[in-house]
């Protein structure tokens, strides 16, 4: 067969593939996951390791072309824009832009349709809206730290990193605060970082509905539903995001006031905008190294979304250990809300989540292994664990008494 055969055929196949209905998330998973071993195994070793250094200089061009608000226009526009639309409805340079459009067009995040020509795709629809961009700041940061990865490990024998006050962070930015103290000041950082957590984690499905937690909160139909009882409370919870999840997903209705409990740090709750601000919810700051307060004990369910994976083992036990102590035997529930590792095959996506934890906080994404060894060290159990495609899972425990009783 002909070169121009093996390509005709091989397009054929791919175009017969970009028609595919894919509506449901876990096949759609399966098959990128099979075009990707696809490209692995086509592609040349060499064009592989240029690939990995292209995306030194990605990043950085996404956030310059963030900050100049050219992902807006283009979301804006609905058709193409050339170089010098683009200068001209956002002041920028008309050579600079074009550059860097031209590494997004490479990596995919906007289509080059002719010379100096671009339009908007699904992903740079997304790094126009406000939380994304957010994130993208907030990545370049933690990309600037992580720069510093190889020249700490060289003065700590290259150990793995698992102390949160004395780890890449303090190195880096030479301080003794842990990341969350550091950056309580630095004004910029929250903002992004509160903006970034409103994004949803399992791409867009919401998790309430995804791990069916109506089902889950009124299993055994004993739950209380009263004022004196909090149903749930979400520790370290941010702006409330989740619990707003919640509280649309479940039938109740209307709640009354000390059911649906937020914590997080005081300076968290006191940043919660107005129009983020829910009258059925009682807002407490709480510190999680600390006990439960009493009102807040008992509830049905706890929940940590987004939070153990910030913590390496120590410290993720003393967070438990508190929730533990507050739990009801038999009655209440911790739903840990976080990234399962698979033993193999963890994708870009989980391997990126993993090192920038580690770069910030001396912390971890774990196995499934790993969270049960934590619950244990509390006296949790695992009742059932469910994940989503991309490892999005949500692990329920309970107190190993309430097996007993
Ligand atoms: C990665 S965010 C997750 C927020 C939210 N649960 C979510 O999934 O969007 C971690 C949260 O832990 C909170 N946090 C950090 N240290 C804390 C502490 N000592 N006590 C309570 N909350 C804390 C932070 O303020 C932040 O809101």
């Amino acid at each position: 067969m002909s070169a121009e055969s093996k390509v005709a055929e091989a397009s054929a196949t791919i175009e017969q593939l970009l028609t595919l209905d894919v509506s449901d998330r876990k096949t759609h998973a399966e098959i990128v996951e099979k075009c990707r071993a696809v490209i692995s195994a086509l592609q040349d070793p060499a064009a592989v390791v240029v690939e990995t250094l292209a995306s030194v200089t990605t990043h950085p061009s996404l956030v310059a072309l963030s900050n100049l608000g050219i992902f807006e226009k283009l979301a804006a526009a609905n058709e193409p824009l050339t170089g010098a639309q683009l200068a001209e409805r956002t002041g920028g340079d008309q050579a600079l832009i074009v550059r860097l459009l031209r590494i997004a067009a490479a990596s995919g995040i906007v289509t080059e349709t002719g010379p100096q020509t671009f339009a908007a795709t699904g992903a740079s629809r997304m790094l126009a809206i406000p939380s994304f961009a957010a994130g993208l700041r907030l990545n370049h940061r933690t990309a600037e730290l992580a720069n510093s990865l190889p020249a700490y490990l060289a003065q700590t024998e290259n150990r793995n990193i698992t102390s949160y006050t004395n780890g890449l962070f303090q190195y880096h930015y030479k301080t003794d605060q842990g990341s969350f103290e550091y950056r309580a000041s630095d004004e910029a950082w929250m903002t992004d970082f509160n903006l970034f957590m409103t994004v949803p984690n399992n791409t867009g499905n919401s998790w309430p509905e995804t791990f069916d937690a109506r089902g889950k909160i009124f299993a055994g139909g004993a739950v209380k539903i009263n004022a004196d009882t909090p149903l749930v409370v979400d520790v370290a919870g941010g702006m409330g995001q989740d619990l707003r999840r919640l509280k649309e997903y479940l039938p109740l209705g209307s709640f009354t006031k000390g059911q649906l409990i937020l914590q997080d740090q005081a300076h968290v709750i006191e940043s919660v905008p107005a129009d983020m601000h829910d009258d059925a919810f009682t807002y407490v700051p709480h510190n999680f190294f600390g006990p439960q307060p009493a009102a807040y004990r008992g509830a049905r369910v706890y929940t940590l979304k987004s939070v153990l994976h910030d913590w390496a083992d120590e410290k993720a036990v003393e967070i438990l250990r508190h929730i533990a102590d507050s739990l009801t035997p038999g009655y209440s529930k911790l739903w840990i809300l976080d990234r399962i590792v698979p033993e193999t095959g963890a994708d870009k996506a989980l391997a990126w989540l993993d090192i920038s934890m580690m770069a910030i906080y001396g912390a971890l994404e774990r196995t499934q292994e790993q969270w049960a060894g934590l619950l244990q060290k509390v006296g949790l159990r695992i009742v059932s664990v469910q994940a989503t495609p991309d490892h999005f899972g949500l692990i329920e425990a309970e107190l190993e008494t309430a097996v007993l009783n």
